[in-house]
């Protein structure tokens, strides 16, 4: 995506509370279209903590008997990235959404798909989340699935998911999902490929911080540099990018 039009879609807001408050209202906004549309919502939830606050503003403010009766049970979770770990260990992205809002709408386990961190073999686990993903879309070969929303985050070193500086073949291998080694902290992570992100019909940066403030600004306002920041891989098409940023994190 050009550089200006990454600019286009830069949204700062005074806080991090803010980030969350409209970063909720419009996860609701295209669940509720598309719901009308096609009767089900397919959302990606990123990792790390900053989501956190979405989960609790969607918990204060979501959880109304209309929303739990005909938005919640037609929506569909998954994650762009897991940590290779249980799913009640403290580092797990799935504990953080469940216990700060997917346990309070009591879904049907079908609408909850867990990436397997606590698999000894992380490679099949990627393997079997790709097939599940191609199942879930019913996908054809080469086909990518089209997710309604996704939140990615960032760190400051410009990671996005589990997608590190530096190249990592496996990405390259027409995957929807793989083990990615990370050297950074010696271990691998689970994660969904730059083309599964590229095909989503938007994708919502969450950043907020001082800490990313000069990578967000290097990412925005210089070249394509995706050795280096592996977030400049993000340039949906035909969907949306929008960068949600508090007054910290802001270039
Ligand atoms: C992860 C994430 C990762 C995260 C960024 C930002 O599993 O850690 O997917 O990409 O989004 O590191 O993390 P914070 O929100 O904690 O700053």
């Amino acid at each position: 995506m050009k550089k200006a039009d990454l600019k286009t879609h830069l949204r700062v807001f005074a806080d991090p509370a803010e980030v969350a408050r409209h970063a909720g209202e419009e996860l609701l906004r295209r669940a509720q279209a598309a719901i009308s549309q096609k009767g089900r919502f397919t959302l990606m939830l990123s990792g790390g903590s900053t989501p956190k606050r979405l989960y609790q503003y969607l918990a204060q403010k979501a959880l109304t008997p209309e929303l739990l009766k005909s938005l919640w049970p037609q929506t569909h979770f998954f994650w762009g990235d897991e940590r290779t770990v249980p799913a009640d260990h403290a580092d797990s992205n799935y504990r953080l959404a469940w216990e700060n809002f997917l346990s309070k709408l009591k879904l049907p386990e079908a609408n909850i798909h867990r990436m397997k961190g606590e698999s000894a073999d992380p490679a099949k686990a990627a393997a079997d989340y790709e097939a599940s993903l191609r199942e879930f879309f019913k996908l054809g070969p080469g086909e990518l699935p089209r997710f309604d929303l996704v939140f990615l985050g960032m760190g400051p070193d410009g990671h996005t998911a589990s997608l590190f500086p530096g190249r990592d073949a496996s990405l390259e291998l027409g995957r929807l999902a793989v083990a990615s080694w990370v050297a950074k902290f010696n271990t691998h992570r689970l994660t969904l490929t730059p083309a599964v992100f590229n095909h989503a019909a938007c994708v919502i940066f969450l950043v907020t911080g001082e800490d990313k403030a000069e990578t967000l600004e290097q990412i925005l306002n210089c070249g394509p540099s995706s050795e280096r920041y592996p977030a400049q891989l993000i340039h949906p098409s035909p969907g949306e990018l929008f960068w949600f940023v508090d007054q910290s994190a802001a270039p």
